[in-house]
């Protein structure tokens, strides 16, 4: 089931001393711990604690506070099963290092998220189509909710098949969920890793699209047989995630205002789709065919063909495009194998209304002089 590696996978014998050396009159020789009263001062801003080194797993109380959250979508995810990563991209090395060789079947949508695939490559996994050949993986990747690139929600049926799929043939579920909050309209939203009960599952999500990237904070959680392997590879990797960041967010998210802040960032981004919107179709109408997403951060365009000569490849547009100052990300780039031609990628919430007009202006344009499809719009 698991990679080679994990063979020689061993736990860290000092992070489990570490766990310990907290308790009142406990003299510690062990670890590299700087002495406390050498720390910065920080009091008033945060509790000096967030400057000593801390747990692998991630402080306790916010691991309750996620474990909480997760079990409220129906996830079986104590909070003794929660880890917080250092972004949720974290997690994809993670779970490549647990179960990715050289030839490991990976069983994909396609298109995926970009950056996924850059780490599923680099371990050397075989890329498999997730609809015809999810049987013969040793593990799926999904982003069934408010996909990346396609903004695409799973429905309840297509949730069950991939679960059901999963767990008949003993293949490991991992669920990406960054874009969940981010809802605009009402979809089916439940995990599916929330339907794998007997089978193995990694799911996770993340603060930096409801709160900020920058301070690369994402968790997970994941079924008994896998989470002890995960945490140490956590361990071999950075030792813990940033704790001033934790205690940050914590801060946030315990906050009597964080429902009314999720609440205004999904008007506000509805409101950033429907005049995004709005341009799309004054420009491209006559070029591209799309499906208004539900949720999450994108717009994916399917252009359409020129007559008979197939759709444009985007990717040599994009130099193009940035000399006239507007930048997109050629749909191409997210094919694990074969691309489908002709497709791009735009993310909404980023430009404004003004900004937006003029480079979807400026897109439509350069296509139209390349021949790229239809009466200009
Ligand atoms: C599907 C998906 N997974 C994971 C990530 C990584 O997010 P982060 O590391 O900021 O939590 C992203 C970021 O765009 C994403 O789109």
């Amino acid at each position: 089931m698991f990679s080679e590696r994990i063979e020689r996978l061993r736990p860290s014998p000092i992070r489990a001393i570490l766990s310990v050396i907290d308790r009142p009159g406990m003299v510690s020789f062990a670890g590299g711990l700087p002495a406390t009263e050498t720390l910065p001062d920080w009091s008033g801003t945060a509790s000096a604690d967030v400057l000593q080194y801390g747990p692998s797993e991630g402080e306790p109380t916010l691991r309750a506070v996620v474990s909480d959250r997760l079990r409220a979508l129906g996830l079986d995810a104590p909070p003794e099963r929660v880890m917080l990563l250092s972004g949720s991209q974290q997690g994809i090395d993670l779970v490549s290092k647990l179960f990715v060789d050289p030839g490991t079947p990976v069983a994909l949508e396609s298109p995926t998220y970009l950056a996924a695939l850059q780490v599923f490559r680099l371990y050397g996994a075989r890329f498999l189509d997730l609809r015809r050949e999810l049987e013969r993986a040793a593990l799926a990747y999904v982003i069934p909710t408010f996909a990346n690139p396609t903004g695409a929600c799973a429905d309840d049926a297509e949730r069950e098949a991939i679960a059901r799929r999963c767990r008949d043939a003993g293949t490991v579920l991992f669920e990406d969920d960054p874009y969940r909050d981010l809802a605009y309209d009402p979809c089916e939203r439940t995990p599916i890793a929330a339907r794998m009960s007997g089978g193995s599952w990694v799911y996770q999500g993340s603060f930096s699209k409801t709160f900020a990237p920058g301070l690369r904070l994402g968790y997970l959680a994941a079924s008994e047989d896998l989470f002890g392997r995960l945490v140490m590879l956590k361990q071999a990797l950075d030792l813990h995630t940033s704790r001033l960041s934790q205690s940050i967010v914590l801060a946030a998210i315990t906050d009597s205002g964080w429902d009314a802040r999720i609440d205004s960032l999904v008007g506000f981004y509805r409101a950033r789709r429907d005049t995004f919107e709005s341009s799309l179709r004054r420009h491209f109408e006559h070029l591209a065919e799309w499906q208004t997403p539900h949720g999450g951060l994108f717009y994916w365009l399917r252009l359409r063909e020129v007559s008979g000569a197939g759709p444009i490849d985007t990717r040599p547009l994009l130099a193009a495009a940035i000399d006239r100052g507007v930048a997109f990300m050629p749909g191409e780039e997210f094919f694990p194998n074969e691309p489908l031609r002709g497709t791009m990628r735009l993310n909404f919430s980023h430009a404004s209304a003004q900004e937006a007009e003029r480079g979807l202006h400026v897109l439509a344009e350069l296509l139209t002089e390349r021949g790229a499809a239809g009466a200009p719009g």
